[in-house]
C-alpha cells in the first residue's frame, strides 16, 4: 500500500475512456486518483457529478481524475449513461463523466492501493483520493468511509496548497486558501532563530519557530492556474 513519498504503484487498466498506463501516461500532470465503493450507488453518482463538474477547475491546475470502482466496464458505461440522463443532483444534471473510470473487477489496483479495508468492507473500495503528483510521488492520502460523501472543495483546496508550497517554497497553515499568509521553513540555527526575531524582512514572526509572510493571491492563481 502506497505511503506519501512513494512512488505510485504502476499498472495498466480498461476504463471509461481506453486502456491507460499507470502512472506513465500522467506524468508531468497531478493525478487525482479516487476510489468509490460501486457503480449505482447515491452517495457515489452525487460525488461523481460534482467531480465531473470541476473537471475543466482541477484541469486548470494541470491535474486529471481518474476514478476506480469493483465493478465491471458495462456496469461502468451502464452507470454514467444513467447519471446524464436522468439523475439531477445539487443544481446539476445532464452531467457527462468524461475522466476514465477504472474497471477493476479483480480488485488488482484497489488492493495494490490499499483501497480494501476489510474492515470497512470485503468487497467494495473506500472512498480513497490519491495526489500523485508530475514526478509520479504520491503527495497525500485521505479516505471516507463507504457512507460519507467527500469535501470537494477541500480536495480542491489540498491541491492547490501542496503546489503553492512546491513553487514558492513555503508550507500552509490550517484552513489556508490563496491570499492568505504563508508559513516560511523553520529557523534550522540558534542565528537564524535570533535574526526571525529581530528581522523586519517582511515576515511576521510570532515566535522564532513560527513565521509567516504575505504571499499575493493573484500570485499564487497565476502560478498554480496556467493551463
Ligand atoms: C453510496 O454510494 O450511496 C454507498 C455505497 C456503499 C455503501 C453506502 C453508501
Amino acid at each position: 500500500m502506497p505511503r506519501i513519498g512513494d512512488k505510485a504503484p504502476n499498472f495498466q487498466a480498461i476504463t471509461t475512456q481506453g486502456n491507460i498506463n499507470f502512472p506513465e501516461d500522467y506524468i508531468g500532470k497531478w493525478v487525482i486518483l479516487f476510489s468509490h465503493p460501486a457503480d449505482f450507488t447515491p452517495v457515489c453518482t452525487s460525488e461523481f457529478m460534482t467531480f465531473a463538474s470541476l473537471e475543466d477547475k482541477f484541469g486548470k491546475a494541470n491535474c486529471k481524475l481518474v476514478g476506480l470502482s469493483i465493478d465491471g466496464l458495462y456496469s461502468h458505461i451502464a452507470w454514467l449513461r444513467t447519471i446524464k440522463d436522468k439523475i439531477e443532483f445539487n443544481g446539476m444534471k445532464n452531467i457527462e463523466v468524461k475522466f476514465p473510470l477504472i474497471e477493476d473487477i479483480t480488485m488488482e489496483v484497489a488492493k495494490k492501493y490499499g483501497m480494501i479495508q476489510p474492515g470497512e468492507s470485503k468487497t467494495q473500495a473506500v472512498r480513497a483520493v490519491f495526489f500523485i503528483d508530475p514526478e509520479s510521488i504520491v503527495r497525500a492520502i485521505i479516505y471516507y468511509p463507504l457512507s460519507l460523501g467527500r469535501n470537494f472543495d477541500e480536495i480542491y483546496r489540498a491541491l492547490i496548497a501542496m503546489q503553492t508550497a512546491d513553487a514558492f517554497s513555503v508550507a500552509t497553515p490550517a484552513d489556508w486558501n490563496p491570499g492568505d499568509d504563508v508559513i516560511v521553513s523553520p529557523a534550522g540555527t540558534c542565528g537564524v532563530a535570533d535574526e526571525r526575531m529581530t528581522s523586519t524582512d517582511g515576515l511576521d514572526c510570532k515566535d522564532w519557530f513560527f513565521c509567516t509572510k504575505k504571499l499575493d493571491k493573484q500570485e499564487v492563481l497565476d502560478t498554480v492556474l496556467k493551463n
